[in-house]
């Protein structure tokens, strides 16, 4: 598709970079200077000694600088107007509403970082967050944060292994959950789900729970603490810790080629740095927005842009605890006409499902307070990208199509408002960052060939390590092309005016309705089942979710094959990883086209589903 929606004249002269073009070329140029000017945008205990120390493959930015990104989220806030102002407005499925003002939000996180501070934790430690999307899994990321406590939360998704997994590698003394919480007409219980997975785990000292849909719990005295009870005796004054800026802020868990996730550990200062710029760039954010981002806390997106990075711009930010079709398809609209939302970001698989329910539910309402429209995670289609553009942003509406990971902390390929956008591309590179799509050998390819997307210089908000694994971290990022640049796994086009075009992963990682899953997680989950000798798993492509998920199943010897035990199985990947890793298709093989090593050759089994070339197969064991 050949179109060019150009700027409106009123969001470029409204922008922060008014001349994309310009500043580009200025930031490579000089990328040091450039960092550093964004840096003094924000409040530092002490300035950084030197803006990168780059030594391949690790990145330290702003060393020497002392700095807490809760400083800059809240505690510069108290001396100025935003103090009285909403941090955030959060809507429950149930219609009640709880807002807190920065002061206010101050005051509860200042209460949970003292209550963590009773309980004996420090700076150094870590603490494990399972709770939905309510308030309090904000308030406990930044409790964390002030008293330099590394938080890694976790998807309240997940079931028992995924968070056990996570809270065993991330060697959480704490777990912070809730009783349970509203799905659409279910209560999904959290509480029950950390009881099972802390079983055999000592290490977790307690266990503290939200109350938020007042379902029974088997409740430990001793070790588990009501989070009303322990809060409310607390001071609202706590001191902000003086972090390194190359000290740890958080550990988030990621899918990727192994069955073991990867903890993706993230700075206080360089990330701070990236989050927060890339977001008020991209999105133009004015202390009069009021931001709507649909993602959830759980995921990358939630802490750079519903957490660190709307704070530390002084915006309000809604939050909707419940999902975009629930009660009817027309929630979000409602929402966005009743809070009068002016920058609104979700993700393709969201769009195309709403697309699906007609115009109708858009044009109920009046969207007229939209200004920008976001979308992440995974490639946004044109068509979505269209409808998305004239349904509901009216036409008006930049759509900022944001490319980036977990890894990346920050967004890297993304258009900003004042640019002229190509519906289904992401653009180009922000500011600062070097990217390009090379062949196997690092080599550059030719403009409109797919190659391997690699970001060529490092970045502020770049991950710091893969937790316990810096094996990992060097040869799945580092090493993979030759020319010690960083490879995303991603595919991509660049076209002839240089934009960008993703085509979607090139490894064994899925995107299931934006949710990142590894094809070796699921295969394990399936093999714990007594009747699986082995499995393998692809993505295919789905018209909504992205991909669904496929499962080639051989079962042990004298195991017959079922509809039941399709079931079965499926229930099984639930329990285990939770409901967004449920496979849509389950197939019974005797056999799996495997390397002569005996790596299972996944992507000999997608080609032949999908009806196309199988490519080479001259390490096939079995031709
Ligand atoms: C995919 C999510 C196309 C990509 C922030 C990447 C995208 C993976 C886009 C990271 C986009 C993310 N267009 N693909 N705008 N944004 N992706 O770690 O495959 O959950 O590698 O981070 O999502 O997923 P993650």
């Amino acid at each position: 598709m050949n179109i060019m929606i150009l700027p409106k004249p009123e969001i470029v002269a409204g922008s922060f970079v008014k001349d994309y073009e310009k500043i580009y070329a200025e930031s490579c140029a000089n990328p040091g200077l450039f960092w550093e000017n964004i840096a003094k945008e924000l409040s530092w205990y002490k300035t950084w000694d030197r803006v990168l120390d780059w030594q391949y493959p690790y990145g330290r930015w702003f060393t020497g600088g002392k700095c807490n990104i809760v400083q800059n989220a809240l505690d510069r806030h108290m001396q100025t107007a935003t103090k009285e102002k909403l941090a955030y407005i959060w809507e429950g499925q149930d219609g009640t509403v709880r807002q807190f003002t920065y002061g206010q939000l101050n005051e509860e996180v200042c209460r949970f970082a003292n209550v963590l501070k009773s309980l004996g934790l420090k700076r150094g430690d870590h603490a494990s967050i399972y709770l939905p999307r309510i308030p309090e899994q904000i308030i406990a990321m930044l409790g964390c944060a002030k008293i330099g406590v590394v938080h890694t939360v976790v998807f309240s998704g997940f079931s028992i292994e995924a968070l056990k997994n996570r809270i065993v590698d991330g060697e959480a003394k704490i777990v912070i959950t809730a009783d349970g919480y509203p799905y659409k007409d279910k209560t999904i219980e959290c509480k029950s789900t950390v009881d099972e997975a802390i079983k055999e785990l000592p290490q977790v000292e307690h266990v503290i729970v939200v109350k938020r849909a007042g379902n029974n719990i088997v409740f430990n005295p001793g070790k588990d603490l009501w989070w009303d009870e322990v809060t409310k005796t607390q001071s609202t004054d706590c001191p902000t810790e003086q972090m390194d800026a190359t000290d740890p802020l958080f550990i988030l868990y990621t899918s990727g080629t192994t069955g073991k996730p990867k903890g993706i550990i993230h700075s206080q200062g360089g990330y701070m740095v990236g989050a927060y710029i890339t977001l008020k760039w991209t999105f133009n954010l004015t202390p009069d927005d009021v931001y709507f981002c649909t993602a959830d806390a759980g995921w990358i997106t939630g802490h750079s842009f519903i957490v660190y990075s709307p704070l530390m711009n002084g915006v309000t930010t809604f939050i909707y605890e419940s999902v975009p079709d629930y009660p009817n398809p027309g929630k979000w609209w409602q929402l966005i006409e009743k809070y009068k939302v002016t920058k609104f970001y979700t993700a393709p698989t969201a769009i195309r499902s709403l697309m699906r329910y007609g115009d109708n539910w858009p044009r109920m309402h009046n969207l007229s307070s939209l200004k920008i429209l976001g979308s992440v995670g995974e490639p946004i289609n044109p068509e979505a990208w269209l409808w998305f553009h004239e349904k509901v942003g009216n036409s008006n509406c930049p759509v900022i199509d944001t490319w980036w990971q977990t890894e990346t902390g920050m967004a890297m390929i993304a258009p900003l408002p004042s640019v002229p956008l190509k519906p289904g591309s992401a653009f180009k590179p922000f500011p600062g960052i070097e990217a390009d799509i090379v062949d196997d050998k690092g080599i550059p390819v030719p403009p409109n060939t797919q190659g391997f997307l690699v970001i060529n210089k490092p970045w502020p908000a770049m991950f710091l390590d893969v937790y316990k694994n810096p094996q990992k971290y060097r040869e799945a990022y580092w090493e993979v092309v030759p020319t010690k640049v960083y490879f995303t796994g991603d595919s991509a086009k660049k076209d002839e005016d240089g934009y960008y075009w993703i085509i979607g992963r090139n490894d064994d990682v899925l995107k299931v309705s934006g949710h990142r899953l590894g094809s070796a997680e699921l295969e394990s989950a399936l093999v714990s089942h007594h009747a699986v000798a082995e499995a393998a798993v692809i993505g295919k492509p789905h018209e909504i979710k992205g991909e669904s998920i496929k499962a080639f199943v051989i079962l042990k010897q004298g195991v017959t094959g079922s509809d039941q035990l399709k079931e079965e199985l499926k229930q099984e990947v639930r329990k285990q990883i939770g409901p967004i890793a449920t496979p849509d298709e389950i197939d019974f093989v005797d056999k799996l086209p495997k390397t002569r090593s005996g790596k299972i050759m996944r992507r000999v089994l997608k080609a032949q589903e999908l009806g196309q070339p199988v490519g080479d197969t001259s390490t096939l064991e079995n031709q």
